[in-house]
């Protein structure tokens, strides 16, 4: 693999799932290892980038020097501190299954389990990626992922142009090697004319590689 072609870039990767807290042991949260967002910041700093990684609780780590890993616990940690680097960056890839709801009430003690019924109020997360969307440049390149169960391609082209994205990677689910924890992946990358690549079923570091490489054609086309 070629290196160097992002040297001088800085860019800003979200990752793994937000944990939202019900009370002190108690959390709502989405599946997410945190691979992709990891072996996506790797690739970038591979190429020369410098990464800031927003990362949710994951069990991964990574050790590139050109990495900086921000641990973050909620959505509303990772949504601060995401708009806090974006203006800074040339580019995001926000791949984090960030949680779209929060109990509206944390509970300070632990909820007693003797009830028959518990109910929860929940309020909607922000949306990270359409905050950023909406502070972005002209020159900025924004990139989110969609996991669809229904008409894939339309949903996830909605959300490309609700959240100002430039791409979306859309992420199968009817693949068996594709998904949550799997080393494997199987991605559609949408962009803004609706023009659709389909990738193969492949490693999660593979198809990181192929999601730069697109980031790499965009900042291209952006800064000329
Ligand atoms: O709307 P949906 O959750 O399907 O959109 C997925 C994309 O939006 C992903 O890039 C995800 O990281 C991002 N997202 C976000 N904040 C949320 C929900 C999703 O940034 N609250």
């Amino acid at each position: 693999m070629a290196g160097g072609e992002l040297k001088g870039q800085k860019f800003l990767v979200n990752a793994g799932p937000t944990y939202e807290k019900i009370d002190p042991v108690r959390y709502i949260g989405n599946y997410s290892s945190g691979k992709m967002g990891f072996h996506i910041a790797e690739v970038l700093a591979e190429k020369g980038a410098e990464v800031t990684l927003v990362s949710g609780p994951v069990n991964i780590k990574t050790e590139h020097p050109r990495i900086q890993v921000l641990p973050v616990l909620s959505a509303k940690e990772m949504n601060e501190a995401c708009l806090k680097h974006y203006p800074s960056c040339h580019g995001a890839i926000l791949c984090a299954a960030v949680a779209d709801y929060t109990p509206k009430v944390k509970a300070d003690n632990k909820i007693k389990s003797n009830n028959p019924e518990l109910n929860l109020t929940l309020k909607a997360t922000e949306d990270i990626a359409q905050n950023l969307g909406k502070i972005k440049t002209k020159t900025q390149l924004l990139v989110g992922f969609a996991l669809e169960t229904d008409n894939a391609i339309q949903n996830a082209a909605k959300k490309l142009a609700k959240k100002n994205l430039d791409f979306i990677v859309l992420n199968s689910l009817e693949n068996p090697g594709a998904g949550f924890g799997v080393d494997t992946n199987q991605v559609t990358i949408i962009d803004k004319n609706n023009k659709a690549k389909e990738f193969a079923l492949k490693s999660k570091r593979q198809v990181a590689e192929d999601i730069v490489d697109t980031v790499i054609s965009f900042s291209i086309s952006k800064s000329t």
